[in-house]
């Protein structure tokens, strides 16, 4: 077998002159592929007689170790060029301080949001969802307010016109409460159950601390031996979350909701003060919420047997929540769009809220 020296150096040769990994493995293929130079040699080996075959065998495997190993080392000689360039052209300062003046901030009500999906979630709630037009049934009916009930007064509700029907208890509804989202999700899921359905919530109202559109967040849980303790207990750990103080004082108050039976009213302590408000001390309260546990009817119109099944509910009002936490004296400026407003109570939105890293991130505060 001749020429195998003068095959060696040619392979050699063309492996260093490889420019890139790409004509590096043309040059690999042609010598080791199939039908590679090496490939070819070798399988000629049988043809040779016995002692020119060891001979020639041995010659060829040092032969093939080489350029093996030639093109090793220049692939790896080529990766390194290649990510150099790479690392040199897509380089980033991570020294760079973060642009001082972040444009944009988060909404105080999408902050809450965030927050109570954070202390919630981290209990195991999913959030729901629910339309803003709502029919009678979601919104009043299946919650235990049939028509001429009289808690549908205690709800100052928007009507909107049924096109396809001219019968009034057809019309349909802006959701006057998010306590709808109970009963949808009752009809699409199977206990146990267990969410929060945040969401724009709308009534003929207007004053300081009232919107014709505000922001409710409801809660729901049920399955077979859910019980008013377990109301307690998890309501007591969101307040603790949401208000960020270790010892809160709360207190239940019988209270009136049709949708529950018994129905309660959570208040937390706090100190009122001439022009502040310290949540957690004091000897004042502070309503914050409505609660109590799912009327039997409720289950039934939501499809849920209520002999097997019990559970809990609980409604509060997201922008009194930010206007308590985050010290807002006036709803209505929630809704001005002005950006002043905003750049002074908004938040910086790439500070997310969480359970480990933080609530609310005061440092994160744009004030
Ligand atoms: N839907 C009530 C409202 O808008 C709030 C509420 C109270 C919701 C008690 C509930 C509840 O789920 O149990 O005023």
């Amino acid at each position: 077998m001749e020429n195998l020296q003068q095959l060696e150096n040619d392979l050699l040769q063309q492996i260093s002159a490889a420019a890139d990994i790409k004509s590096l493995e043309d040059v690999r293929v042609s010598a080791l592929g199939k039908k590679g130079l090496i490939t070819e040699k070798m399988k000629s080996l049988g043809t040779l007689p016995l002692e020119e075959k060891i001979s020639a065998g041995k010659i060829l495997n040092v032969l093939k170790t080489n350029v093996e190993k030639a093109i090793e080392n220049k692939k790896m000689g080529l990766e390194k060029q290649e990510l150099d360039k790479k690392l040199a052209t897509e380089r980033v300062d991570v020294t760079l301080p973060v642009r001082p003046e972040t444009q944009g901030r988060l909404h105080p009500v999408s902050k809450i949001y965030e927050e109570v999906a954070a202390i919630f979630g981290q209990m195991g709630f999913d959030v729901a969802e629910g339309p803003d037009i709502e029919d009678q049934f979601h919104n009043f009916n299946a919650l235990n307010m049939p028509a001429n009930h009289p808690a549908r007064q205690m709800q100052d509700t928007f009507y909107i016109a049924n096109p396809d029907s001219p019968d009034f208890d057809d019309s349909f509804v802006v959701r006057t409460h998010t306590s709808g989202i109970q009963i949808r999700t009752m009809e699409s899921k199977k206990p146990p159950i267990r969410i929060i359905a945040p969401g724009r919530t709308y009534r003929s109202d207007f004053d300081a601390t009232h919107t014709p559109m505000f922001h409710q967040v409801e809660g729901l849980v049920i399955d077979k031996t859910t019980s008013m303790a377990h109301l307690k207990g998890c309501l007591y750990d969101f307040v603790k979350a949401f208000f960020e103080v270790d010892n809160i004082k709360v207190r239940y108050r019988p209270s009136y909701f049709p949708f529950t039976e018994p129905s309660a009213e959570m208040d937390i302590g706090c100190h009122k003060g001439k022009d502040e408000l310290k949540i957690g001390e004091g000897d004042d309260w502070l309503e914050i919420l409505g609660c109590g546990m799912v009327h039997p009817k409720v289950l039934l119109a939501g499809g849920i047997d209520p002999d097997e099944y019990q559970g809990f509910a609980f409604g509060m009002g997201i922008d009194r929540l930010a206007m308590l936490k985050y010290g807002i004296p006036d709803l209505r400026t929630f809704f001005e769009s002005d950006l002043r407003w905003l750049k002074h109570y908004g938040f910086v939105p790439l500070d997310t809220s969480s359970m480990t890293g933080g609530l609310s991130n005061n440092g994160g505060l744009a004030r």
